[in-house]
């Protein structure tokens, strides 16, 4: 099933390093990021959840529930996690789904035939406390992900989903926005008390407003 931003993120319960989760449930009123890996045991992918761990705390902090999932079952991901710990310094310490039925992958679309047919390709999707899907990633097996990059689009889904404004290129959090075409010069003076600059009608800058 393919799946678009604004649909509703597939709910599933599965077995996890944390034991069973129903995914919603797990979510709770919060953000989530689930991201799949093509296999255990596998170079990019043990670097990559290593990162995720030693760097949870950022995600905590914007509410944001880490969950992963790798087409192994739980002894194989029980023992990978000690290679993780071992050689990048942490281990999980978030829920790896073991999908061996590929229950997951099939349900968010993870496995790419003209990649592979048996291993998921690395997606992420960042699901809103909505529970629907505000983003979604695909990379190849054989390309790892950029938690900065992860970080930084939270932040701009979160700014974006509770302010009339877009983020521009290569944005951080502090920087300058753009106020969103939609809303008229007149309603932007209520909405944006610090004012903003106009370089064309269609290009208005202000301030990151929960600044
Ligand atoms: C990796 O995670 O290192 C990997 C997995 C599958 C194919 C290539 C690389």
């Amino acid at each position: 099933m393919t799946i678009r931003l604004g649909d509703e993120a597939p709910n599933f319960t599965a077995e996890t390093t944390e034991g069973t989760v129903n995914f919603h449930e797990y979510l709770g009123d919060g953000w989530g990021l689930l991201f799949s890996h093509p296999k255990d045991f596998t170079p990019v992918c043990t670097t990559e959840l290593g990162a995720f761990a030693a760097r949870k705390g950022e995600f905590d902090q914007r509410n944001v529930k880490l969950i992963g999932v790798s087409v192994d079952p739980l002894d194989s991901h029980e023992g990978w996690s000690k290679d993780i710990q071992e050689t990048q310094g942490t281990a999980p310490n978030f829920p790896l789904i073991a999908d061996p039925d590929k229950k997951v992958a099939d349900l968010y679309d993870m496995i790419h035939p003209n990649a592979s047919d048996t291993m998921t390709v690395r997606t992420v999707f960042v699901v809103g406390p909505d529970k629907k899907v505000k983003l979604t990633l695909t990379y190849p097996a054989s390309t790892g992900r950029n938690v900065d990059e992860l970080l930084r689009v939270i932040d701009s889904l979160q700014l974006t989903a509770g302010y009339q404004v877009a983020t521009p290129v290569n944005w951080q959090e502090g920087e300058d926005v753009i106020i969103v075409p939609a809303v008229s010069d007149e309603d932007a003076k209520a909405k944006f008390p610090k004012g903003w600059k106009t370089l064309k009608p269609y290009l208005r800058v202000t301030p990151q407003p929960n600044k």
